[in-house]
């Protein structure tokens, strides 16, 4: 049957605040000054959806959001890529959108994040046959979507007897425990894409290498991002380094999320696993040169000359 979408994504969504240039440390009670201030689609799920329709993959994208400005701004910057809003949830007069505030500093940043209604969202948000309309289903930051944890296990196998393939991409566990239902769905899915660092704090490894191997054993494809190093991606026994591109970052916020837009975008024409991983750094890398994790990808013709360049 044909799906009436590529991917299908239900997840968080809010606006990134962003000040650059602020000092190393900051003291209480000073008037602290910024050198640049940029706000952008923000998180983790929103910037994937964005992303992959930037790339040309037909996305439906399902959320739970306040009735605020911030929310308004978000859901339009989605839908002018071509993302699919139809089945979002906006609620009035409880809780608001979330909203993330990263304050950088040389080569750090502090990020600071409101949930809002990502950690609303429960099962009773979802259209299941809405999710189901796709080839693939895809899921970030998982430890922020506490409402629906405990019915993602059960959302995530109805999904894949419905024909979907499935990938994801925990993010951090702000509480650094890694618990429930995490080891489950590791068992379900067929892609799992986390950064080094959260890798490692998953298997107790102390390397990507030795992290992989272990992730490996639970799950088909699985991809390691590994900053400026690039990814590792490992596949049926087959396990492939593959360099980043050489860039001069603005910031590498929303770079992972946009390696996981490069790399499924990939994945779904069907490409090898260590071709997809070469893609996820290219969208990467593209992603780094401008404010956040969305802004290079409303550029349609900067999006396509790099790419380009980059083959
Ligand atoms: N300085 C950089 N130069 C080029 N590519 C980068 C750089 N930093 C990150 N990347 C690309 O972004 C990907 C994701 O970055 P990483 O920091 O590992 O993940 P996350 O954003 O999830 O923490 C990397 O695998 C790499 O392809
Ligand atoms: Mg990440």
């Amino acid at each position: 049957m044909k799906k009436r979408f590529d991917v299908t994504i239900a997840g968080e969504i809010n606006m990134d605040l962003i000040l650059y240039g602020l000092p190393e440390v900051m003291p209480l009670e000073r008037e602290l000054l910024a050198s640049g201030f940029g706000m952008t689609l923000g998180s983790s799920s929103a910037i994937v959806a964005h992303n992959l329709a930037a790339l040309g993959v037909s996305v439906g994208f399902v959320t739970r959001l306040g009735d605020d400005p911030l929310g308004n701004v978000a859901l339009e910057r989605l839908a002018e890529t071509g993302v699919d809003i139809s089945c979002v949830k906006r609620v009035s007069g409880g809780t608001s959108t979330g909203v993330t505030i990263l304050l950088t500093h040389e080569g750090k940043r502090h990020i600071l994040t409101y949930p809002g209604t990502m950690f609303e969202m429960a099962a009773a948000d979802l259209d299941l046959a809405y999710l189901a309309s796709a080839r693939h289903f895809h899921l970030s930051s998982l430890f922020l979507h506490k409402a629906l944890q405990p019915d993602l296990p059960g959302i995530l196998r109805q999904l894949k007897s419905e024909g979907l393939s499935l990938s994801l991409d925990t993010n951090d566990d702000p509480e650094d425990s890694w618990g429930a239902p995490l080891d489950e769905l590791l068992g379900i899915v067929d892609i799992f894409l986390p950064n080094e660092d959260e890798a490692c704090r998953i298997t107790g490894k102390s390397d990507a290498e030795s992290a992989i191997g272990a992730l490996a054993k639970r799950v088909p494809l699985v991809a390691i991002k590994c900053g400026k190093r690039g990814s590792l991606v490992e596949e049926a026994g087959r396990r492939w380094f593959v360099p980043a591109q050489l860039v001069t970052p603005v910031d590498t916020i929303g770079a992972g999320d946009s390696f996981d837009a490069g790399f499924l975008a990939a994945y779904l024409r069907g490409e090898a696993p260590e071709v997809c991983a070469g893609f996820g750094n290219r969208t990467a890398a593209l992603s780094t040169l401008r404010q956040g994790g969305t802004e290079s990808f409303r550029d349609p013709a900067f999006v396509h000359e790099f790419l380009r360049l980059a083959d």
